[in-house]
């Protein structure tokens, strides 16, 4: 572990990750955890990686989730919203946060409430996921130094209840949940304030434009977690997708404002070692073989990320665009005026490193401005 990644900043590490730049960002971080040989440290470091359906986050779940040194979740708040389907994604948050508090702390029993009768390991959301859910003491399928193999895991890897999973949890130095279901950040203070989580958020965030042409290839996928998102509130079939786009650029803006903007006292506290790590984290120095066997994948993601720009009806664009129109310049994304200008591709819709820029000069700013 380097000394720089265990300075110990009791806040929270707040990165707004735009495609492509996530995978170098990563690929960093990846490199600083510490080696699987090594003991698990009296203060474990847990991380939440915040971001929205289609937007990443289960690649860079992956990123973490093979690490040796992590032990990973996908979505757990996705066992609350579907066992407690009636009310909003306000009335639930709450009982999102508890869970997550619950589960970093490796204490399963919170499981419990949200679970069918007689549950196996494999009842957890996406379990195979989960490398270290494939490895021992959970399962003997994988080394714990090896990648794991999804689909094999979900075939050999089970068992009754979650006794396996919580003991695998406590051997690992890095718990990490990936979650989809928050729109604020208030709610989770408590977690930021709890010296003994010591919690870093990654915030992954992409543009609505892709993310819309993404949701519409599965739309029915998404009944559920819409109708929670939008409050249960009626709205016209044709609408809902824009309409919970509309949220989740809201909740951007929101999140931003909160982390970077007008921090409570407890986020501002960023030290000057931990500027200077974030810095070293985002503009990617140090360019290893880990790192160009991840650029395969960053390329095609480049691709799809673009997808949208042939696939995509300009109606549509243009409507998102107007609904997104707030988050989209505050992460750095070039709106369109025209279908011309949509498909040409040699436009980079991008505004260069501003998001970057923005997020941390805003924060120092806002430091020496205010003090
Ligand atoms: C996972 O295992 C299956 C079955 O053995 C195999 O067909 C597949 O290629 C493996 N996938 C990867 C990514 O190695
Ligand atoms: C998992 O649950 C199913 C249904 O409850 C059961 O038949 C099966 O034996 C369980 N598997 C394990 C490994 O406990």
């Amino acid at each position: 572990m380097s000394p720089r990644f265990r300075v110990n900043f009791n806040t929270m590490i707040f990165l707004v990750v735009l495609q492509g730049a996530a995978v170098v960002l990563f690929c960093n971080w990846y490199y600083q955890l510490s080696p699987c040989d090594s003991p698990p440290r009296k203060g474990k470091v847990h991380v939440l990686l915040l971001s929205s359906w289609r937007s990443g986050s289960s690649f860079l779940g992956q990123v973490f989730s093979q690490h040796p040194s992590v032990f990973y979740l996908m979505e757990p708040g996705w066992h609350v919203w579907t066992k407690i389907e009636k009310p909003g994604a306000r009335v639930l948050r709450m009982a999102v946060r508890d869970l997550m508090r619950s589960l970093y702390q490796c204490d399963f029993s919170v499981m419990d409430s949200y679970m069918p009768e007689n549950y196996n390991m494999s009842t957890l959301f996406m379990f195979h996921h989960s490398r270290a859910l494939c490895s021992p003491p959970a399962c003997s399928l994988t080394r714990r130094s090896d990648m794991s193999n999804e689909t094999l895991c979900q075939k050999k890897c089970d068992s009754q209840g979650l006794e396996k999973v919580e003991k695998a949890c406590h051997t690992y130095s890095h718990v990490v949940l990936k979650e989809t279901r928050f729109f604020e950040l208030e709610s989770l203070y408590p977690l930021f304030q709890d010296p003994n989580l010591d919690l870093r958020i990654v915030h992954l965030v992409r543009d609505p434009r892709a993310v819309i042409r993404s949701r519409e290839e599965s739309a029915k996928s998404f009944d559920v977690d819409s109708a929670i998102v939008l409050e249960q509130r009626n709205v016209p079939a044709a609408s809902v997708q824009y309409e919970v786009m509309q949220e989740i650029c809201r909740s951007h803006v929101r999140i931003n404002e909160r982390a970077i903007l007008k921090p409570p006292p407890f986020l501002k506290e960023m030290t000057n070692q931990m500027e200077e790590w974030i810095y070293k984290v985002t503009h990617g120095k140090g360019k290893g073989s880990k790192k160009e066997a991840f650029q395969i994948t960053s390329r095609n993601a480049n691709e799809v990320s673009q997808a949208w720009r042939t696939l995509l009806q300009h109606s549509k664009v243009k409507r998102i665009q107007d609904l997104c129109k707030g988050a989209m310049s505050l992460l750095g994304y070039r709106t369109v005026d025209s279908e011309k200008e949509q498909k040409r591709l040699d436009i980079d819709l991008l505004v260069p490193r501003e998001p970057y820029e923005f997020s941390w000069i805003s924060a120092k700013s806002q430091r020496t401005g205010s003090s």
